[in-house]
């Protein structure tokens, strides 16, 4: 019995077409990043679990319950990557780039989660790192560049939620009082956090249940526990996203998954998905992340967004337009049996133009076949007639006018032919 394999449950394949909306995706990231003056980092794709289980915290669910922990042959323990933002930051503290340093990524993420739609074990991120600056003005620099980023998809139903978790001291202020409200009333909060409310109270403003829901609803909120530095840094990252025309929404209760956020936090609801998995991207400051990691203190800001949930989030709106131009400009049909496909297809893609041709000595109406099928706008027909005659037929395949659309022309002239035909 043969048997054939399958991608792993929760990940997928990303084949043509779908995946030149991925190239275009990447792309204009690329082109936003680099116009707000953040450079490609690259780091490694696994890490000693420690760098991740400091960072996000070794309480997280991430780190409990989703994380692809592994020994390697030389027993050391690493985990898949479950997110960008840690990587990022152990790298800065290796090598000590100058700051402010800005960063731009993107990278597969793993987490063992209940796959459902927009939630994979597998996803990649987009995002960017920011160290080194506590200026409120690099929180709205970096929560602009996602904005304009999701404008440029043309995504319009997306909402930004933000919140300040404060720093330390704020925070454990809050903390405090939230665990005394916790305590009087556990019986109410939904099963899980029966148990757990008290390990890492926080974790219980995320939860979605209703029980706890409507515990927290009626319990203490963070913003009242901002001492004034931390209340002055919130307002001023708010007001400078006001100047830009940027709304943000105050969401007192949201406190993000991973324990290494301070001060600013925020997410983006994108409001044509469905409700579950309708955050397209979420980030926030980690003042004290590199310190964690073993570095000097430095403070940070970044975010980070899903590709998979900003695509269905594009075709929830409606939206179908590319982000680049992936169209074959010619496709050779050559039934000369000569070489000539690979020298003229050599020739033009070293003058940029996208080519495509036929293999295997097909028959011309087969090359004809792949022609339309591959999307070229030209074929270029070469038979043992132009061979003799030193020329070139031209036919528009867009075009339903057989007259028109073919044109002979000089095997040198056939270049500027193209440009013209093709407006390059
Ligand atoms: P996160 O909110 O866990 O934050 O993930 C960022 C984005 O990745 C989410 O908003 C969502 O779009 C996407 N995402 C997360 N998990 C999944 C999943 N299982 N399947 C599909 N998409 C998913 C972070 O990872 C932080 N590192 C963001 C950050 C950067 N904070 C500061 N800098």
């Amino acid at each position: 019995m043969s048997s054939s394999f399958q991608a792993p449950i929760g990940t997928h394949d990303v084949l043509a077409p779908q995946s030149a909306l991925w190239e275009g995706l990447v792309a204009t990231f690329a082109d936003f990043a680099f116009r707000f003056g953040f450079t490609l980092a690259l780091t490694p794709m696994f890490e000693e679990i420690g760098v991740f289980n400091r960072g996000i915290g070794e309480n997280s669910d991430v780190a409990t319950k989703e994380m692809y922990v592994f020994q390697d042959r030389g027993e050391r323990t690493y985990a898949l990557r479950p997110e960008g933002t840690a990587s990022v930051v152990r790298a800065f503290v290796q090598h000590q780039p100058t700051t402010p340093y800005k960063a731009w990524y993107v990278t597969p993420a793993f987490r063992y989660e209940r796959p459902q739609a927009g939630r994979y074990r597998q996803h990649h991120q987009l995002g960017v790192e920011a160290l080194g600056s506590d200026d409120p003005a690099i929180d709205v620099e970096v929560i602009a560049l996602a904005w304009r980023f999701y404008g440029a998809l043309g995504l319009t139903r997306v909402r930004l939620l933000i919140n300040s978790m404060g720093h330390d001291e704020c925070r454990g202020r809050y903390v405090d009082v939230l665990r005394g409200y916790l305590e009087e009333h556990r019986d109410q909060l939904c099963d899980e956090h029966q148990l757990s409310w008290s390990t890492n109270p926080l974790r219980v403003l995320d939860c979605k249940k209703a029980p706890c829901v409507a515990v927290i609803n009626d319990g203490p909120l963070l913003p009242d526990f901002l001492c004034a530095d931390c209340a002055a840094h919130f307002e001023a990252v708010r007001r400078g996203l006001a100047e830009l025309g940027i709304e943000s929404v105050l969401e007192a209760r949201l406190v993000r998954g991973f324990d290494y956020y301070t001060r600013t936090t925020f997410e983006f609801v994108a409001d044509a998905l469905d409700g579950a998995q309708n955050a397209i991207g979420g980030g926030g400051r980690y003042d004290g992340l590199a310190e964690q990691l073993g570095g000097k203190p430095t403070s940070g800001i970044g975010f980070g967004s899903g590709i998979e949930r900003l695509l269905l989030a594009r075709e929830a709106e409606g939206i179908t337009s590319n982000l680049i131009n992936r169209t074959i400009d010619v496709f050779i049909v050559d039934t000369t049996g000569a070489n000539v496909a690979s020298v003229l297809a050599d020739e033009l893609r070293r003058e940029g133009f996208a080519v495509e041709r036929a293999f295997d000595a097909r028959s011309m109406k087969s090359q004809m076949k792949l022609a339309d099928r591959s999307g070229a706008r030209m074929a270029l027909l070469i038979g043992p007639q132009e061979l003799e005659s030193g020329q070139i037929t031209m036919r528009d395949l867009r075009s339903d006018d057989f007259e028109q659309a073919q044109q002979r022309v000089a095997r040198e002239d056939l270049r500027r032919a193209l440009r013209d035909r093709l407006d390059k």
